[in-house]
């Protein structure tokens, strides 16, 4: 398996809170990656450091065996032309009519015909089933809707590195379980590496080819999905606990109940 994304040693502080604590990390060519762990943990902080948003206190982060931290601004720009992050706000631009939204980094990465753009607009907004929707406005849409009008502003420039950011956090079931296919549909027609932080253990069963749990500055647990489940770890076990949906999902621990 090739490695996509190397994340070694890395430490980060603000001020006298140290968040990353010699954090380490493969993602392999392909994969989704799943990083579940508790509120405040530093998971989008680690997002910020791979996509090279803040510079590490030590340690280092590579993509295809480059390092970001390293990069000239024009070497970054250069290797963000193919990763995409969706934010946890889906952050549209308010202003812009979905159409315009989603040609926003398209016009930024390619230089290409309007018919191009529109064409090319037209297949992202499909993709994410909202076909037609170029002319709404983000305001008329749902929440779920605009969670996916933002995946479709970054599919559409076809980048093969996607980062997500809870995806599912705040919509309801059955719209988190259409953005789990996205989620599953993006990686396979982009070819995509994409790594999902998350809370929701519904999700990372969902999208995960392996699961890793962030804990206390490091990455203290990684296995594929299968095996994820039966770690016997006290606090990952406590995470479980704590996760509304775990006892459905997880029938081996449910039978442990009277
Ligand atoms: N830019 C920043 N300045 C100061 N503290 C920050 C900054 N970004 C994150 N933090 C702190 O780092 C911790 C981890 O944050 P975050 O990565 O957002 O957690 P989560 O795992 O919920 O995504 C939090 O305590 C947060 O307050
Ligand atoms: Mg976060």
């Amino acid at each position: 398996m090739k490695t996509m994304i190397v994340v070694k040693d890395l430490w980060k502080s603000y001020g006298k809170h140290t968040i990353l604590k010699g954090l380490n990390l493969e993602v392999f060519e392909g994969e989704t990656l799943v990083i579940l762990g508790r509120s405040g943990v530093g998971k989008s902080v680690l997002l910020r450091q791979i996509l090279g948003l803040e510079k590490p206190d030590k340690g280092f982060v590579e993509i295809k065996g480059q390092r970001v931290s390293s990069m000239s601004q024009h070497q970054l720009e250069g290797a963000l032309q193919n990763m995409g992050m969706l934010f946890q706000s889906s952050a549209l631009f308010d202003s812009m009519s979905v159409g315009e939204n989603t040609s926003f980094y398209l016009r930024q990465h390619e230089d290409l015909k309007e018919k191009q753009i529109a064409d090319r607009v037209a297949e992202a907004l499909t993709m994410v089933g909202l076909e037609g929707t170029q002319n709404k406005m983000p305001s008329d849409l749902s929440g779920g809707m605009r969670k996916r009008a933002a995946l479709a502003r970054l599919i559409v420039y076809r980048p093969t590195i996607l980062l997500y950011d809870e995806p599912t956090t705040g919509l309801d079931p059955i719209t988190a379980m259409h953005i789990n296919e996205l989620i599953n549909k993006t990686k396979k027609e982009l070819q995509a590496t994409s790594i999902v932080v998350t809370h929701d253990i519904r999700s990372a069963i969902e999208v995960g080819d392996r699961l890793a749990f962030h804990h206390d500055g490091k990455i203290a647990q990684i296995a594929t999905r299968d095996e994820f489940f039966k770690i016997d770890d006290p606090l990952l076990q406590a995470f479980f606990e704590n996760a509304i949906l775990t006892e459905e999902l997880l029938p081996h621990r449910s039978k442990r109940r009277p």
